[in-house]
């Protein structure tokens, strides 16, 4: 089991630092700090800067958290519901059609590393139902869910249970090699 990341190229220590944990401190995050993740998280390139994303959040105890509680799947609010705030990140089909999910991802990870460099952790979350997050936002048909984050201040993986526990390792990647080709693919 991996504990400490190491890789070959003299790359920036938040590429490597930067983890999804599930351990977190139940406290509200405060506005200004939602604002100053999602201030960087608008920063990210996208096709023709249609900038085809938009940030719906509940801090923690807030009016809006039971009813973001709702939304992930009973596997990530077993966790989940310990952050100090969740945030759905919704990306716009009509304005970037083919390309908002791409461009919602490159918000999502600027937001990650924002939230880094602030001493707060983020999780994504594939899972969650759409048909729940549409209703509680009110979406329209055009406005796409695409993560459900988890945000906030991480704690001791002694709080969690033990299966998740067990999981609060640093994950590894694919060597640089298998994903990096000097023109065409040679395996694909
Ligand atoms: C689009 C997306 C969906 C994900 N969905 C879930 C999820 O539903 N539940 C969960 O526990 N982690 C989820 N993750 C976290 C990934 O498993 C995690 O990012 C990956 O294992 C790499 O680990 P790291 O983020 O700690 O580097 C998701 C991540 C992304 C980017």
């Amino acid at each position: 089991m991996m504990t400490t990341r190491t890789t070959t190229t003299a790359i920036q220590p938040q590429f490597l630092q930067r983890m999804s944990p599930r351990a977190f401190v139940p406290e509200a995050l405060s506005t200004a700090q939602i604002e100053q993740l999602v201030d960087a998280a608008r920063w990210a390139p996208s096709a023709s800067n249609k900038q085809p994303w938009h940030f719906a959040y509940a801090l923690r105890g807030d009016a809006n958290w039971e009813a973001f509680s709702q939304i992930p799947n009973e596997f990530n609010r077993r966790w989940c519901l310990n952050a100090g705030a969740l945030i759905v990140l919704v990306s716009d089909t009509e304005a970037s059609p083919g390309k908002h999910s791409f461009d919602a991802g490159c918000a999502w990870g600027y937001l990650a590393l924002q939230a880094h460099a602030m001493g707060l952790a983020t999780h994504a979350m594939g899972g969650f139902s759409a048909e729940e997050a549409s209703k509680v936002l009110g979406l329209p048909a055009h406005l796409v869910p695409e993560i459900v984050i988890a945000v906030g201040q991480r704690a001791d993986a002694s709080t969690l249970p033990d299966d998740l526990r067990e999981r609060e390792v640093p994950t590894d990647r694919k060597p640089l090699a298998e994903v990096l080709s000097a023109g065409a693919l040679k395996n694909a």
